[in-house]
C-alpha cells in the first residue's frame, strides 16, 4: 500500500504542560495531531485545547501511579528544580523517547563567549539535593544550585535511558505567555514611544553588549521535531548570538511608536543613576552584566545542525506585544525602569 507520507500520531506525555515552556510543548504536539497527556496540578493555568490533564501534585507520594500501566512514544520532563520528581518519573513512566528540559545554567563559565555544549565547563552536579523548588513560595535559587540540580537530573536521564535521551539546555526563553523575562519589557516600552533609555552599544572598553534568546514556540517546535525523530544527545537551545543594540533596534522597527527614540546611555551613567543590569524592578532589561557576556554569546551551531530554526526577533516582539495587551494590559512588566525613573535619568543626561 502506498504510504500517505503522514506520520502516525504519537502518544506524548508532557510532565507539566500548563506553564510557559511546557504549555508551548504540549500545544505544539497537539497541533501536530499527537495524543497528548499533561501532568500538573492545574492551578489557574490553562491546559492546551485538545490535551488531557492528569491532575496530580508531584510532591505527593506515588503522584504518578496512574501512569504505571501507560506506554508513551515520547515523554518530556519539564521539572524546574526537583530531583525527586525526576527519579519518580523515570521509575513510573514507560516511554520510548525521553526529553529533559535542562538549562544553560549548568555551565560554570558564563563569561567566555563562543562556548559550545561540548566545550562548556560544567558546574558540580548536586545529586543529593532533595528539595523541590516552588517559585510561588521559595526565593529564587542560586545559579549554582539550579545548574547543579539540572546536571544531576541530566545524569539520571543518561543512566536510565542508556544515553538515548534528548537533553535540551535553553538559554533565555521569551515569547507570548512569558511574564518573567526581561525581554517582555521592550515591546511594551517601545510601543509607548518617546525617548527610551537603552543600554549602550558597547562597554566602556569597546566590547559590544551581547544578547541571545529563543522564542518559546521555536523551542517547542524543535523539541517536538526531535521527539518525533527519536534524537538523543545534549544541546543548547538558543537563537544565534547577536549584539543587544541590533536586537533592540529590531524590536523598535517592529513595534515602536512613531515618536520612539532610542537613547543609549553609557554603562557608568546607568550605574551612577542606580539602574540595575539585566532584570528586575529598576533595571534596564537585557543590559548584561559582564559576568553574563559568555552565557549570551554561546555557539549554538550544533543545535542548528540538529534542526533548530528560529523566527525573527521582530516576529517575537509583535507576538509579545499582542499577548501582553490581550492578557494583562494594565500589569506592569516585572523588569524595567518606571516611567518616572526613566524621565529622571533622561533629565540628568540633558533630555
Ligand atoms: N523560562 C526560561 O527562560 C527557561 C530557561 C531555561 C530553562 N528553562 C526550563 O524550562 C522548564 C519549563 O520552565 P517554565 O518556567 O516555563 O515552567 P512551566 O512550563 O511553567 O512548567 C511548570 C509545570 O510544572 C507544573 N507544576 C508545578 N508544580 C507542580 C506540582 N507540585 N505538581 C505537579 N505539577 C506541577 C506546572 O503546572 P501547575 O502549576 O498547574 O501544577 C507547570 O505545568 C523548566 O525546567 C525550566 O528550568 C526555562
Amino acid at each position: 500500500m502506498p504510504s500517505s507520507g503522514r506520520r502516525p500520531p504519537l502518544r506524548v506525555l508532557v510532565l507539566g504542560g500548563t506553564g510557559f515552556v511546557s504549555g508551548a510543548v504540549a500545544r505544539e504536539a497537539v497541533a501536530r495531531g499527537h495524543d497528548v497527556t499533561c501532568v500538573a496540578r492545574g492551578t489557574g493555568t490553562s491546559l492546551p485545547e485538545g490535551a488531557r490533564l492528569l491532575r496530580t501534585d508531584r510532591n505527593a507520594p506515588e503522584a504518578l501511579a496512574a501512569l504505571r500501566e501507560a506506554r508513551f512514544d515520547a515523554a518530556v520532563e519539564t521539572a524546574t528544580l526537583a530531583l525527586p520528581w525526576v527519579r519518580e518519573a523515570l521509575r513510573a513512566v514507560t516511554a520510548a523517547h525521553w526529553t529533559f528540559i535542562s538549562s544553560i545554567s549548568v555551565y560554570a563559565d558564563t563569561l567566555t563567549p563562543g562556548q559550545t555544549a561540548r566545550s562548556g565547563r560544567l558546574r558540580p552536579a548536586l545529586p543529593d539535593d532533595t528539595t523541590c523548588y516552588d517559585p510561588t513560595r521559595d526565593a529564587e535559587p542560586s545559579q549554582a544550585r539550579y545548574g547543579g540540580v539540572k546536571l544531576a537530573c541530566e545524569q539520571l536521564f543518561r543512566e536510565a535511558t542508556e544515553d538515548r535521551a534528548l537533553l535540551v539546555r535553553p538559554g533565555l526563553v521569551v515569547g507570548p505567555g512569558d511574564d518573567v523575562s526581561p525581554f517582555g519589557y521592550w515591546p511594551l516600552r517601545m510601543a509607548r514611544g518617546g525617548p527610551a533609555v537603552t543600554p549602550p552599544a558597547a562597554t566602556g572598553d569597546g566590547i559590544p553588549l551581547p544578547a541571545q534568546c529563543i522564542d518559546v514556540r521555536d523551542l517547542a517546535a524543535w523539541i517536538v521535531d526531535r521527539a518525533e525523530a527519536g534524537t538523543s544527545g545534549t544541546f543548547d537551545a538558543a537563537g544565534p548570538p547577536v549584539h543587544l543594540s541590533s536586537l533592540l533596534q529590531e524590536i523598535a522597527d517592529a513595534v515602536g511608536h512613531p515618536t520612539l527614540e532610542l537613547v543609549p546611555v553609557p554603562e557608568e551613567t546607568l550605574l551612577r543613576a542606580g539602574a540595575v543590569p539585566w532584570t528586575g524592578p529598576g533595571s534596564v532589561p537585557l543590559w548584561p552584566p559582564r559576568i553574563l557576556h559568555g552565557a549570551l554569546s554561546r555557539d549554538v551551531s550544533a543545535s542548528f545542525d540538529a534542526g533548530l530554526r528560529v523566527r525573527s526577533v521582530a516576529e517575537t516582539a509583535e507576538a509579545v506585544l499582542r499577548d501582553r495587551l490581550e492578557r494583562a494590559p494594565a500589569k506592569p512588566p516585572v523588569a524595567g525602569m518606571s516611567p518616572v525613573a526613566e524621565a529622571a535619568l533622561l533629565r540628568e543626561i540633558g533630555y
